[in-house]
């Protein structure tokens, strides 16, 4: 089986090491706008080249004589990489453009919630007139401002965070207007969480739930990142979680599956991530991506259990209903390590000392934006490399990415040491129990 892998972060490090973890020894080809070390490792040949440049991808597709395809980040779903494969006979995992909106037009995807009557909408507006989005701010007072398109998940602000006031939201939402529409929500008040599942448009299968960490340092403060790290529990609920909500969000992603459906005629194929908010009214959806989070793939991924081969085959024909998907019980911690700087001033080409790389099944090593240049690997400005701890509670898991963090990796890098520790996990814990009273 000859397996094309589209993207180089560390989401796809850990895609490709999924892949490469399958039984029945699959060829991986990758296509990578930067070369990933470590996919690069994994692959039997790769190709340099703009990520959503779709002509390419499916020319060099043809030419390697690929067999299925997987698309790792939301851009090239956004340029339509998954119709182009699929139009020129190859199935792709990643859903196609007209899927793909449920993430990368958030107005859409509002929209799409309201028509279905998707549980878990906010009270929102879509604007394209500076008036009516302000006094849409005054009505709701504390606010979500986001871009309608694709932001890479660092456009999104809200009132009482990096909006300070009703005033900061206006003049925001002035500046985003200049080159967007701009969706208002009413800002929601709880606890997050993430919920993945690999979808075939008919047939859905869940992960277990993952929480992510935003900010840029200790205790949730600093700058909003793509994601510092992340946690899964043993079992699929994470601890603040009970089954119940689970049950909800679930229902939620049915819904919206099915709907994509009824909505587009288009089978949605691919992962699709549900990302929610626990809040004293129950539970709401923050947004939905048409791909695996980034570093929340890092703890799934490592945890999978069944061959994704098999996995990637049963999307793509529509057969996840015959497979048993299993995952490892087992908690994990994962841990960025980013230039010191990031993310506004991020320290670029820098080197960094990796001692080991293989810990067999403790500890799971994935790069991100780095490079290799005569055996070192050094930073390109964003987030460096995942490390992900595996043991028997979250406390264990930290431990472990906490000790491989502090002893083998150095360099001009830092990392939050509070992910998945026992105090900031308890502090979670005690907020949900407080907001459900
Ligand atoms: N971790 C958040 C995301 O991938 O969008």
């Amino acid at each position: 089986m000859k397996v094309l892998l589209v993207g180089s972060g560390g989401r796809e490090h850990a895609i490709a090491d999924a892949i490469a973890r399958s039984s029945d020894k699959p060829l991986l080809f990758a296509v990578m706008s930067k070369k990933n070390p470590g996919i690069a490792k994994l692959c039997t040949d790769f190709k340099i080249n703009n990520e959503s440049d779709f002509e390419n991808i499916v020319k060099y597709a043809k030419e390697k004589d690929i067999n299925i395809a997987i698309v790792g980040p939301e851009a090239p779903l956004s340029a339509g990489v998954s119709d182009a494969l699929w139009n020129a006979g190859i199935p792709v995992v990643g859903p196609k453009k007209v899927c793909a909106q449920i993430e990368t037009d958030k107005a859409w995807a509002r929209n799409f919630m309201k028509k279905y009557d998707i549980p878990g909408n906010p009270k929102y507006g879509v604007f394209e007139n500076y008036d009516l989005a302000a006094n849409f701010i005054e009505e709701l007072k504390d606010v979500a401002v986001k871009p309608a398109g694709l932001t890479g998940g660092k456009g999104v602000k809200v009132t009482g965070d990096q909006l300070p006031d009703i005033e900061a939201a206006k003049e925001y939402t002035k500046e985003l207007l200049q080159n967007d529409s701009v969706v208002i929500e009413e800002r929601f008040i709880g606890e997050e969480f993430t919920l993945q599942a690999f979808v075939d448009g008919k047939n859905i299968v869940f992960c277990p739930t993952a929480q992510d960490h935003k900010r840029a340092y200790e205790g949730d403060i600093g700058p909003n990142t793509g994601g510092m790290g992340s946690y899964t529990n043993v079992g699929k609920l994470v601890p603040f979680l009970t089954e119940k909500e689970y049950e909800e969000a679930k229902e939620i992603m049915e819904k919206v599956v099915e709907s994509i459906y009824e909505e587009t005629k288009t089978y949605y194929q691919g992962i699709l991530y549900g990302q929610f908010i626990l809040t004293k009214d129950g539970t709401k959806v923050i947004e939905f991506n048409a791909r695996f989070g980034d570093p929340e793939a890092m703890n799934i991924l490592t945890l999978l259990k069944t061959d994704m081969t098999k996995i990637i085959s049963a999307i793509a024909n529509q057969t996840l209903d015959k497979l048993n998907i299993e995952f490892s019980e087992k908690a994990t911690v994962c841990k960025y390590a980013v230039p010191e700087g990031y993310p506004e001033k991020p320290v670029k080409d820098a080197g960094i000392r990796i001692l080991k790389e293989d810990y067999g099944n403790d500890v799971k090593i994935y790069y991100s934006s780095v490079y290799e240049k005569d055996g070192k690997i050094y930073t390109t400005g964003s987030r460096s490399i995942g490390v992900v701890g595996i043991g028997d509670s979250i406390k264990e898991a930290e431990a472990i990415a906490q000790n491989v963090l502090d002893s083998d990796i150095s360099g001009k890098i830092f990392f939050r040491r509070d992910i998945g520790t026992e105090k900031l996990v308890q502090k979670r814990i005690d907020r949900m129990n407080e907001i459900r009273g």
